[in-house]
């Protein structure tokens, strides 16, 4: 059983890098069986992301395409996901995440586009062949100090889905 988190933010080693980092935390401890997380934060690529012969990234495409379950964490950007992370998804064939549980998370300053995790990302990772069980995290950044109660309120409902789409 293998987790990755995967972060779309241009900034390095940012706040939505920890919020997904809380939810990745939040899904081990659910899953029980699962070693640290992977993360990759694709701003730490820079322009080897637009590098097709790029190992790096090739090397983390496919540590996502082969994990149980993959957390996909971006800033909400002009009310979507970041081009960035569209960037690195589009490197996939079809059905490039198919095997792979992922969870959707975004961050944003206002509640306004919560719903970009199941208008906007959601259907990204389906076209990608992901298992997409549970709602999506919006997290605003009002809550950003508060991610502990954040993740364990959103896993009263999604911890039963996801151990289902896990475990079978
Ligand atoms: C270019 C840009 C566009 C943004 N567009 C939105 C938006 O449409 N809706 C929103 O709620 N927040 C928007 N924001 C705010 C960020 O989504 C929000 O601050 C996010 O939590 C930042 O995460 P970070 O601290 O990890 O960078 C935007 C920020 C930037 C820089």
């Amino acid at each position: 059983m293998t987790l990755t988190l995967v972060v779309g933010n241009p900034k390095a080693g940012s706040r939505t890098l920890a919020v997904g980092a809380a939810v990745a935390a939040g899904v081990r401890g659910l899953l029980g069986d699962v070693g640290e997380p992977a993360v990759i934060d694709l701003a730490a690529f820079g322009p080897a992301l637009l590098d097709s012969e790029s190992e790096p990234v090739a090397e983390a495409l496919r540590t996502v395409a082969t994990s149980s379950v993959v957390v996909v964490a971006s800033p909400t950007y002009k009310a979507t996901y970041t081009g960035l992370l569209k960037v690195f998804l589009d490197r996939y064939g079809n059905d490039g995440l198919a095997g792979t549980v992922a969870v959707p998370v975004m961050t944003g300053a206002a509640p306004i586009h919560s719903l970009a995790t199941e208008v906007h990302l959601r259907p990204l990772l389906v076209e990608l062949g992901a298992s997409v069980p549970t709602r999506g995290l919006y997290v605003t950044e009002d809550r950003f100090g508060d991610l502990d109660a954040v993740v364990a309120k959103w896993l009263e409902a999604a911890g039963p889905l996801l151990l289902r789409a896990v475990r079978g």
